[in-house]
């Protein structure tokens, strides 16, 4: 136990253990700056484990009795900071481009299915946003078509969250008065301080559990756009490759990836077109 800080300390080799069977879990890379971290997040594991030492803990995560302990220890170990309208560049985009020409090229005809997928979607914020943005550009017409959100994450505390739709003044803080009037239900009483998503944002989204590692996602839709923002940068290049070659056979003729702006495809795929913004296009 370290007295400075009352956590248990983390050897080297325990610190080794622990990288590799986050890696075996999730496909993160966690390097050596991450160390801190993971032994203040997981501190908390060994606590309610009441274990003295991280190696009784690994001992207990590679034991047979410790499924329902992965899942706790997986959603430890998850960075999940997110924001709504984070990034905005790609909602103007949505509005001012794609939205236009897909209703050009989609709407007149049979084909009204309008599929976006927010992959490692975190607490709901990205989703919701994907959502409001489709409200304001279609108005009252957005029921004419068929249009669903897909909102996936490995961490099953965040899809909760996503589910509920309910965040707390400070998240919703940033956002627009009108938006934020018109999108949300502002609680009273006990829930004096949070925010609701109306219903009728909620219609419009399905939520899972997903983990990027697992070969079948299970998912048969096929997508217009899939935001992957902010999540390939915790995987190595191997992965990401692996990752976008999954990605590139959900992704509709031309359909679009969006990912976060200190990320690259540069090197991991060459069937994506770049087009601005870390918007790229499927070749
Ligand atoms: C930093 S958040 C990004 C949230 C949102 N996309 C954004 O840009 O605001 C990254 C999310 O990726 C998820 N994630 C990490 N590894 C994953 C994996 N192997 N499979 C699915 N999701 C994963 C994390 O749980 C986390 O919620």
């Amino acid at each position: 136990m370290d007295t400075n800080t009352g956590l248990t300390n983390l050897t080297d080799s325990e610190f080794k253990d622990l990288v590799d069977i986050i890696y075996e879990n999730t496909r993160i890379k966690m390097g050596e700056h991450k160390r801190a971290l993971i032994a203040s997040r997981l501190n908390k594991r060994l606590r309610e484990h009441k274990l003295e030492t991280f190696s009784e803990y690994i001992k207990f995560l590679k034991s047979d009795a410790s499924a329902s302990e992965i899942v706790d220890f997986v959603n430890a170990v998850t960075t999940n900071k997110t924001d709504f309208f984070r990034e905005n560049k790609h909602f103007e985009f949505m509005k001012t481009s794609f939205l236009p020409n897909w209703v050009k090229e989609n709407a007149s005809g049979k084909n009204k299915t309008l599929r976006i997928w927010s992959a490692g979607c975190s607490t709901g914020e990205e989703p919701y946003t994907i959502i409001m943005t489709l409200f304001e550009y279609f108005g009252k017409k957005i029921d004419q078509y068929d249009i669903k959100v897909l909102g996936t994450d490995l961490d099953t505390n965040v899809v909760n969250h996503a589910q509920n739709g309910i965040y707390k003044e400070e998240t919703v803080r940033d956002i627009e008065k009108s938006i934020l009037r018109k999108y949300f239900l502002q609680g009273s009483g006990q829930n004096e301080g949070k925010y609701r998503v109306k219903d009728e944002l909620k219609k419009y989204l399905s939520l899972k559990q997903l983990n990027f590692k697992d070969k079948n996602f299970n998912i048969n839709s096929k997508f217009d756009i899939i935001f992957c923002r902010n999540v390939i940068i915790y995987f190595d290049k191997d992965f990401q490759k692996e990752l976008f070659t999954h990605f590139h056979n959900y992704l509709k003729d031309g359909a679009y990836v969006f990912i976060g702006h200190s990320e690259t495809l540069f090197g991991v795929s060459e069937k994506f077109k770049y087009v601005s913004s870390n918007i790229y296009n499927k070749v």
